[in-house]
Parts: C-alpha cells; sequence; structure tokens
C-alpha cells in the first residue's frame, strides 16, 4: 500500500492494534509518519507488532492493557504520558455469544468491551484531542450495527449503540475541531473472523461469504486500514458522524 507521509508529527493511539485489522491500521499509520501508542491485552501480539512497525522505520510504543477492565481502564487512560492525542482509532471489541445463547455475564462483557470501553476512553482523553490541532476518533463498529444479521444479537446491539455514540459524540464535538466516525467493516479476513467461523458465531465459510459479497470476495485488514488512514488524515477534514460501510457494496 503506498505510504505518503499523511500523518507526519501526530500521535496516534489504537486499542485493539495488536493482531487483525488494528495491526494493519498501526502499521500504515507508522507508515504516515505517526508515533503510534498500541494498546492491547495480548503481550506477545504486541511484541511482533512493535518490532514489525521499528523494522520498518517507524515509532511506537506499546502498553497491555485490557480495555474490559473496568477498574483499570481509566487510571491508566489518565497516566498517559502524551498531552496531546491527534487520532483514536478504537478497534478492540469482542464478537459476543451468537445465537440465543447469550447469558447475563457475556451480555455484560460484550458491552463493556464494545461501548464502554470507547466511552470511557473518549471522556478520559477528551483534554487530549482537544489539545490537538484537529482530532480524529475512529471508532470500528460492524455493518451488523447497520443491517440485521440473523442470529447475531449482543454483537449487532453493542455496534448499534457504539454508533448511536459517535453520532452524538460527533455533533458534540464538532465547535472542538474534532471529528468522529465510525467505520462498519463487513466480513473481513482476520483471526477473529476465522476464529468465530470455527465456533459457529459466524454462519458459512470464507467462501461461502465471498459468494455472497457483491465483490465476490471478504474484506481484508488492508481495506480497512485504508479507510482509517482516510479518515485519520486532513483529506477525510470536512466527514464527521458518519458510519462508513467498508463491505465491498454488500450494504448498497
Ligand atoms: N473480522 C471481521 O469480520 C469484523 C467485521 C466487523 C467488525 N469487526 C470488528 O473488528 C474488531 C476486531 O478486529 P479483528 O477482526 O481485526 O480481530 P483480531 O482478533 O484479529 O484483533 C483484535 C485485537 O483486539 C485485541 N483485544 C480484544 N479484546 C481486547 C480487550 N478487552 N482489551 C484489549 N485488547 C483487546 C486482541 O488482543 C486483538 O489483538 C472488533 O471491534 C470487531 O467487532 C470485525
Amino acid at each position: 500500500m503506498a505510504s505518503s507521509p499523511q500523518l507526519s508529527g501526530r500521535t496516534a493511539l489504537v486499542t485493539g492494534g495488536a493482531s487483525g485489522m488494528g495491526r494493519a491500521a498501526s502499521e500504515l499509520f507508522a507508515a504516515n509518519g505517526a508515533l503510534v501508542i498500541i494498546a492491547d491485552r495480548d503481550e506477545a501480539a504486541l511484541a511482533e507488532t512493535a518490532a514489525s512497525i521499528t523494522a520498518a522505520g517507524g515509532s511506537v510504543e506499546i502498553h497491555i492493557v485490557d480495555v474490559g477492565d473496568q477498574a483499570g481502564l481509566g487510571p491508566w487512560a489518565d497516566g498517559l504520558d502524551h498531552e496531546v492525542i491527534d487520532v483514536f482509532l478504537n478497534h478492540a471489541g469482542l464478537p459476543g455469544t451468537g445465537g440465543w445463547k447469550w447469558d447475563a455475564e457475556d451480555w455484560n462483557q460484550t458491552m463493556v468491551v464494545n461501548v464502554w470501553a470507547p466511552m470511557e476512553l473518549t471522556k478520559r482523553l477528551m483534554p487530549r484531542f482537544k489539545a490537538a490541532e484537529s482530532a480524529s476518533l475512529i471508532y470500528t463498529a460492524s455493518t451488523a450495527g447497520l443491517r440485521p444479521v440473523p442470529g447475531m444479537f449482543t454483537y449487532a446491539a453493542s455496534k448499534a449503540a457504539l454508533i448511536q455514540f459517535v453520532k452524538s459524540l460527533a455533533v458534540s464535538v464538532a465547535p472542538h475541531g474534532i471529528r468522529a466516525n465510525a467505520i462498519c467493516p463487513g466480513a473481513t479476513d482476520t483471526p477473529a473472523l476465522r476464529r468465530d467461523i470455527e465456533d459457529g458465531t459466524v454462519r458459512g465459510t470464507l467462501e461461502q461469504i465471498a459468494a455472497h459479497n457483491p465483490m465476490r470476495r471478504v474484506g481484508t485488514v488492508d481495506d480497512v486500514a485504508g479507510t482509517a488512514l482516510f479518515l485519520a488524515s486532513d483529506a477525510s477534514a470536512y466527514l464527521t458522524g458518519l458510519a462508513i460501510p467498508i463491505d465491498g457494496g454488500a450494504s448498497a
């Protein structure tokens, strides 16, 4: 992917940035000149991603963080060394238990990670976003938050809630020059999707899902990272409050 330095001098915080689309976005942000702070709970994947960014000449800082830790997340955010954060990609998320099998614990955990954590981080970090010249906040939702998916109840509800938070946020912070958008990937080939197919959370095989897509393929991590870079950069300076499907035309 082309890498003109669109984020030179900017600081980007990415949650869930150690794997899949979050990793691809972290690498692309770094290749475009940003200092990337990655917060993820997977220590080994964090180290691997940091090594790859450093080897490519990028700047990266890693933090082992479980965004579902309701006691620890706020203090961690308050303790960050960076007074200015220009780009926030809130990517960490959980699929929840599919079908009718959810229980209170699973429902709570999914809502905490997919909705509470992005809201809490946004609240805690707002002074640092305001300190930036024109911060861009990006939240990974899903096409499941826009359109019905059979049997995907808790997850769909959580992503719809996240989208509505982002829209309210966008109109609230626009006067401060801060933008907020949701990205809504369709089925995207990541370790998470392969796990979800294997355990039945997502129905069908990768090939079957691709066959139903207008472009006859599933999304790639680069499809999503490229959209995240566009939203992070000045190229999208007048776009805010959107929930953008990245799904090969499936939502058209
Ligand atoms: N893959 C898809 O088809 C698809 C489609 C739509 C939306 N999404 C969304 O994308 C995100 C998942 O990304 P992916 O598919 O690249 O998955 P992935 O499993 O490859 O990466 C997710 C990353 O998030 C981290 N993470 C998960 N829970 C965390 C927590 N509580 N605290 C900190 N880090 C945590 C994981 O360690 C991992 O590094 C989720 O928000 C998911 O809802 C995925």
